[in-house]
């Protein structure tokens, strides 16, 4: 899939500028999400762990942290506990305009304890506005149906997107287009990178 990859499809330039998005998610806390440090790996595997109840979406984030300089990792921090992570991923669609390059917004994941408190919320809000900086033209992501409709995503049918894999639903499978113009004729199977593949 490397060599299919075009470099100039958007701007790639690592330039994620939400360290100040702050939101007073109780009257006494304050929640930031910022770039994940270094130090904050054994956390950030430990949540998506601890979220999913099993390993395999935090050997995901490894592999890609690993792997792929072009992916987006953002922790939620309450007083220096990291408390959420959402990661973001290079996707293809190969069509006739060629091969398109967006993101994929997987996996994401809050402390158990903590969830149901907006910081999911936070991190999702925090993420798009980081693609939309870098000119991401589009974000997949395959998850709760009634979860990422209220951040604009709707189902990737409804833009002829499909799924690489078999017997997903269709209303679980959605796009949030951030460019109209750069998405327009733009069809096909949208396909994340090997390592989601390889982990599962
Ligand atoms: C999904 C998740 C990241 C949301 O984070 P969060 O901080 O709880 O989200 P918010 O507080 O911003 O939003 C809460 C809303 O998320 C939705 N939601 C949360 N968990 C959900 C779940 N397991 N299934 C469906 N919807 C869920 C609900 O609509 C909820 O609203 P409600 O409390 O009014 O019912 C978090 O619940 C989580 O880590 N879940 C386990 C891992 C996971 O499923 N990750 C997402 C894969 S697509």
């Amino acid at each position: 899939m490397g060599s299919e990859r075009n470099p100039h499809v958007y701007d790639r330039t690592p330039k994620v500028t939400v360290s100040n998005f702050q939101r007073d998610a109780s009257e006494s806390n304050m929640i930031t999400i910022r770039p994940e440090q270094p130090d904050d790996i054994a956390d950030v595997r430990a949540i998506n762990e601890a979220a999913f109840g099993e390993p395999a979406e935090a050997t995901i984030v490894d592999s890609l942290r690993n792997a792929c300089p072009d992916a987006v990792s953002l922790v939620a921090v309450e007083d220096g506990k990291i408390l959420g992570h959402i990661f973001f991923s290079p996707v293809f669609i190969s069509s006739g305009h060629g091969i398109k390059e967006g993101m994929g917004l997987a996996p994401m994941a809050v402390l158990p304890k903590r969830q149901r408190q907006g910081i999911g919320s936070m991190l999702v809000q925090a993420g798009i506005d980081a693609m939309r900086e870098r000119n991401c033209p589009f974000i997949i992501v395959l998850g709760h149906p009634e979860y990422y409709p209220r951040f604009g995503f709707v189902p990737a049918s409804q833009h002829g997107l499909s799924c690489q894999w078999n017997g997903v639903p269709d209303e679980a499978f959605m796009v949030l287009i951030l460019d109209d113009s750069a998405m327009a004729g733009v069809s096909g199977t949208a396909r994340y990178r090997d390592e989601f593949d390889q982990a599962m």
